[in-house]
């Protein structure tokens, strides 16, 4: 992990502001944001920008809560006009932002005066985080209440290096498309270096939006710009386990939930937590529990529902209604079915403090989790996290960010009362070993994949995009370069020409066996294997029997397998690149393996034979090939200067024990013995990387294809380029 400093942006701070007599209090904020992030604090020099919560005047007082804050919690306040903060929080992004993403644009109200005042806002975080921003800094805006700032950091410091994250859903195209400043809003997004999503739904809708939108394509979750790239990908939040298991044992919680069962009485207990917000689908959930008990009388006296609702965003009108709907359906509930000795929902609206959160989600047999959209929800987290011995049963809302990783649990559609009733009698009388069974892989994968991961993937990425930006960068072959080449090509007399096939002599077809070479490339090939002086290899990834078929003519030596096996022109053998076996690679390989396993729902690791298989036939189609291109340009850094070498085949990714590289290949040209005076190596993917690492330092390396660092030195647009090149060495 760096050590520079990371500077977090968000709306809200971690810790809030409250008014008490003459001074002000501080309080921890509430919300799966502030929740997730506090973790970090000790792992890292962090400084955090946002708002305290509170509309704070007098300069002095602004002096002394900021001086507090900064000292206490790292915490900068930014305060805010007060008339422009309410049309921005409550207007634009509670108003607009949160209800359209969330899939309720019937609440979602255009305003162009409060899209000024979140503009004018964004500007506003923008000039204070400017104000304290050092080169090394990297900075984490989140969430969409800012989704503008990027792009304003990016144009007042190009080389800073900023993530994004989104912690509500990004909805499908079809929905976003309504938002009149929806441009304005991908371009503000566009300003990050990685930008980071919950879910790989909410990766796909913001892809196809920028393509839909703006017309920009992506490969990979890899958008290029004029200038630099952008990435979107998928990091699901998860909880801060530590923070659990340090509580597991504390004497206050025990002693609390041994209250809290005396005043159960050994009924069953069902539990909901949010905040009192319309997406939770609070109102669809206690007609569901009514629905319950009017189905099933003989639960009547036997369960309670304990809602605990904490007030959020009180000053925007739906959030008004819902408090009045839910006070009068409680009320019509509890008045319908109560006994004098029985209160079937017990209804809390206020913050509980963790201590007091706790003991609740220990003592409930069901988690009743059932939000109609939710961008991740930590709540069915937390529940699992609670609870170590692995017992409890979950429902989840299938329109929840974490029902991706929570398949186990019993899943619902929210909108579908009588699904929900019959998960609700299921989950009551669902036996111990079955809530185990459960309850063990979520809770294993809760573990595995906890806060500091999240942080530490997305923080690792983002030092990754640093680091791309300041290495070199390939250039364009044209003009007074490109006529040097041919200079040099037609004044030496030893030439050695490794070209790639796929993607550099032939463009990508949709079936590889589409992309045979047509007879104008033939031709190229057999002049330039002809002619005196010159030594043609092509260099690819397909096997040997299709080369020989489509080359085997030409005059050219052939590699196949990425350096697997080798045959030379004047030789009609092929020959196995010599393997020498290393030990215990494996076991440094698996555990990374398996990290992108379990980021992929779906993908397994196999050990077959001498070979590591990553398997991703049953994962996502897209997700499976984003990760698997990941894993394989990850894997690169342990395989460099190793007799390993990592292959993609058809939904798989293999590592296997070999001297078989594209690079090592060409040494078996550069090594045998004759003196090249102009060597030349042209390739676009990943695996040409090594051959334009192995090649002598005068060579002219050529990357086809923009995007993407290359070690190359040179670049050429595409396969067209390449052709034209050749023909004119063939023809020279
Ligand atoms: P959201 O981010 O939309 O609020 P999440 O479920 O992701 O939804 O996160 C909610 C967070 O707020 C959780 O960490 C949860 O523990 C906390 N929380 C929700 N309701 C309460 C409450 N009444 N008291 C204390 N914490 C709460
Ligand atoms: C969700 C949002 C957060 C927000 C939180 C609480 O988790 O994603 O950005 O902070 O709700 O909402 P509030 O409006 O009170 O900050």
């Amino acid at each position: 992990m760096s050590s520079n400093r990371l500077i977090i942006v968000s709306n809200r701070l971690p810790v809030s502001l409250q008014r008490r007599g003459a001074g002000y209090s501080v309080h921890p904020s509430a919300g799966g944001l502030a929740t997730s992030l506090n973790a970090l604090r000790e792992r890292m020099p962090m400084l955090w920008l946002g708002w305290p919560g509170v509309s704070v005047t007098d300069p002095d007082e602004r002096r002394a809560v900021a001086s507090r804050l900064v000292d206490e919690f790292g915490c900068i306040p930014l305060f805010l006009p007060q008339p422009a903060f309410d049309r921005y929080y409550s207007g634009f992004s509670n108003g607009c932002l949160w209800p359209l993403f969330h899939y309720f644009p019937q609440y979602a109200h255009y305003s162009e005066h409060e899209w000024r005042a979140y503009q004018q806002v964004n500007g506003l975080f923008s000039e204070k985080l400017l104000e304290i921003l050092q080169p090394s800094d990297t900075v984490w805006v989140h969430d969409y209440h800012l989704m503008l700032l990027p792009e304003l950091v990016r144009q007042a410091r190009p080389e800073a290096t900023i993530g994004f994250f989104l912690h509500i859903p990004f909805p499908s195209y079809e929905i976003f498309r309504h938002l009149p400043w929806r441009e304005s809003i991908l371009r503000g997004l566009l300003g990050a270096d990685l930008v980071g999503f919950h879910s790989f739904g909410y990766v796909r809708h913001f892809l196809s939006s920028l393509l839909r939108i703006l017309g920009l394509d992506h490969e990979f979750g890899r958008v290029t710009l004029a200038d630099r790239q952008v990435k979107a990908d998928t990091f699901p939040l998860g909880v801060d386990m530590a923070r659990f298991e340090a509580a597991k044992d504390d004497p206050g919680v025990r002693q609390r939930l041994e209250g809290l069962r005396r005043e159960t009485a050994g009924r069953k207990v069902v539990l909901s937590v949010d905040r009192l917000d319309f997406t939770k689908g609070i109102l669809q959930r206690l007609r569901a529990f009514e629905g319950f008990l009017t189905r099933f009388p003989e639960w009547r006296g036997k369960v309670v529902l304990i809602t605990l609702c904490v007030p959020s965003r009180t000053r925007v009108p739906e959030y008004r209604a819902l408090k009045r709907q839910v006070d009068e359906l409680v009320g019509r509930i509890n008045g319908r079915y109560g006994q004098p000795e029985w209160t079937p929902i017990w209804y809390l609206y206020r913050f509980l403090p963790f201590e007091q959160l706790l003991p609740l989600y220990r003592l409930a047999d069901v988690a009743l989790v059932t939000p109609l959209r939710d961008g991740m929800n930590l709540v069915a987290k937390e529940y699992l996290a609670a609870r170590p011995e692995s017992t409890g049963a979950l429902v989840l809302s299938e329109t929840a960010g974490s029902a991706d990783e929570l398949g186990e649990a019993l899943i619902v559609n929210p909108h579908d009362e009588a699904a929900i009733i019959e998960a609700l009698r299921r989950a009551l009388s669902m036996s111990e070993a079955e809530q185990v069974d459960r309850n063990t892989p979520m809770l294993a994968r809760l573990r595995r994949y906890n806060t500091v991961r999240w942080a530490d993937d997305i923080l690792t990425e983002l030092e990754q995009a640093r680091r791309q930006r300041t290495q070199r960068r390939p250039r364009l072959l044209h003009g007074p370069l490109r006529q040097e080449l041919l200079h040099g090509f037609q004044h030496s007399r030893s030439r050695l020409l490794l070209l790639d096939y796929d993607g550099t002599l032939v463009p990508f077809k949709g079936h590889p066996l589409q992309a045979a070479p047509d007879e104008g490339l033939c031709r190229i090939l057999q002049r330039l294997a002809g002619r005196r002086g010159n030594r043609l290899v092509v260099i690819s990834g397909r096997d040997a029997g299709t080369l020989e078929r489509w080359l085997g003519e030409t005059g050219a030596d052939l590699v196949a397998e990425h350096g697997g096996s080798l045959r030379r022109a004047d030789d009609s053998e092929w020959k196995s690149a010599a393997d020498d076996l290393p030990q215990g690679w494996k076991d440094e390989i698996r555990p990374v393996l398996q990290v992108y396993a379990d980021r992929t729902p779906g993908a397994e690791v196999e050990q077959k034979g001498l070979m590591l298989v990553w398997h991703y036939r049953r994962a996502e189609p897209e997700l499976g090939s984003l990760r698997a291109k990941e894993l394989t340009d990850h894997l690169e850094g342990y395989v460099a200067n190793t007799p390993l070498h990592v292959l993609q085949g058809d939904r798989v990714v293999e590592i296997k024990p070999s001297s078989v590289s594209k690079g090592k290949a060409a040494l078996a040209w550069l090594s045998e013995g004759t003196t090249y005076d102009f060597t030349l190596a042209v390739g676009d993917d990943v695996t040409d990387e090594d051959m334009f690492a192995a090649m002598p330092e005068d060579s002219w390396t050529i990357k086809v294809g923009y995007g993407g660092a290359s070690g190359a030195s040179y670049l050429l647009p595409g396969v067209e380029a390449v052709r034209q090149l050749l023909d004119e060495l063939a023809g020279s």
